[in-house]
């Protein structure tokens, strides 16, 4: 039997690369959950990327209703993500999900501050006193799960050896001392790959166990410099043509990950014969295998074409599209 809850991946761990592995693995887990968690409840902040969803849909299958998932919306997400969220889980997995509007309480602590790094440590603050809050309210929880996976673990050995991170990155560690609960971190001893494969195997839908990564902080490190919300919705609107125009000509399924940025920025254009000031979107569309260095992706000139037609018709605020053509390094793969 293999111990899939150890601290350090077994050597006799076979890599999961189909679903006979992967259900293997479920079943192994889902007793596991069982026996640790019994009748008590498990709290889960569900972001709705890969990693919070596969361990959602797992607890679910383990535990139904004691699963607690609080999805936090920061104001950050993109276009229609927070209501997918809700829409997959709460209406077609029947979880017991919370979600919580937190928009104002995120912009307005953001209002006037430019630093990344400062946004970041706002963002990742607030997203806990929001959930904490969340947890105050429950009664009988007692666990918490976490997404966390195998590069995490790795991630946190060479961090403990004293090399530092290039960005500060959140998830929900760190919740005040009246919030301690025993973790649940059934994805721990997983590779990337093989959480998909699980994700699958327990039914979610290929899109979304394949989707791109998208940081913690979200659009918030989009929106570069300080944000306002206008240039917010200008980032969010030009950010899902994008996806919707690579998901059309099939690049969504090819590329790492692409999005937009809007810098704080205004240059000179003109609409409808009269000038008209506004943000430049840029483009960027990157290839990586571990996200240490990236490859900049040739998007055909026909697709982008279509991409500034419509950013520039449909979008307010914006008046240009550049395309962002530098590799990591020596450009980060996000602008923040
Ligand atoms: P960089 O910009 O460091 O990004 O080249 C590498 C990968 O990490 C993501 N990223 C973040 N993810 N919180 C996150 O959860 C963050 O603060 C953060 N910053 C960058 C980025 O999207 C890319 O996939």
């Amino acid at each position: 039997m293999i111990d899939f809850n150890a601290n350090v991946r077994p050597e006799e761990m076979e890599r999961i690369v189909n679903f006979d592995l992967a259900n293997a693995f479920i079943d192994a887990q889902v007793e596991a959950i069982r026996a640790q968690v019994g009748d008590k409840k498990v709290l889960l902040a569900l972001s709705g990327g890969v990693d919070s969803s596969v361990v959602a849909a797992l607890l679910i299958k383990a535990i139904g209703k004691q699963l607690v998932c609080v999805h936090v919306n920061h104001g950050l997400m993109r276009k229609d993500e927070s209501e997918g969220v809700v829409k997959m889980f709460r209406d077609e997995l029947d979880a017991n999900l919370i979600y919580v509007d937190a928009t104002d309480r995120f912009l307005d602590l953001l209002a006037g501050v430019s630093d990344p790094e400062k946004k970041r440590k706002i963002i990742g603050k607030e997203f806990i006193e929001v959930f904490a809050d969340e947890a105050r309210k429950l009664e009988g929880v007692e666990f918490l799960g976490q997404g966390t996976i195998y590069p995490d673990i790795l991630e946190s050995i060479k961090q403990a050896e004293g090399k530092q991170a290039v960005k500060s990155h959140h998830n929900v560690g760190g919740l005040p001392e009246d919030l301690q609960f025993a973790l649940v971190e059934p994805l721990k001893l997983l590779f990337k790959d093989e959480v998909r494969v699980v994700g699958e195997a327990l039914g979610l839908p290929h899109a979304m166990v394949y989707r791109q990564p998208f940081p913690g902080p979200g659009l918030g490190v989009r929106c570069l410099g300080a944000i306002t919300r206008d240039r917010l919705h200008a980032l969010r609107e030009a950010d899902a043509i994008l996806r919707e125009e690579f998901d059309n000509c099939g690049l969504a399924e090819k590329v790492w990950q692409y999005f937009v940025v809007v810098p704080d920025i205004k240059s000179v254009g003109v609409k409808n014969e009269s000038r008209y000031e506004g943000w430049p979107a840029i483009i960027r569309a990157v290839n990586t295998t571990d996200a240490m260095s990236a490859t900049v992706e040739e998007i055909p000139y026909p697709v982008l074409h279509k991409i500034v037609a419509r950013i520039t018709a449909e979008v307010e605020g914006i008046n240009r599209v550049l395309m962002d053509l530098t590799p990591k390094p020596v450009g980060t793969i996000e602008w923040e």
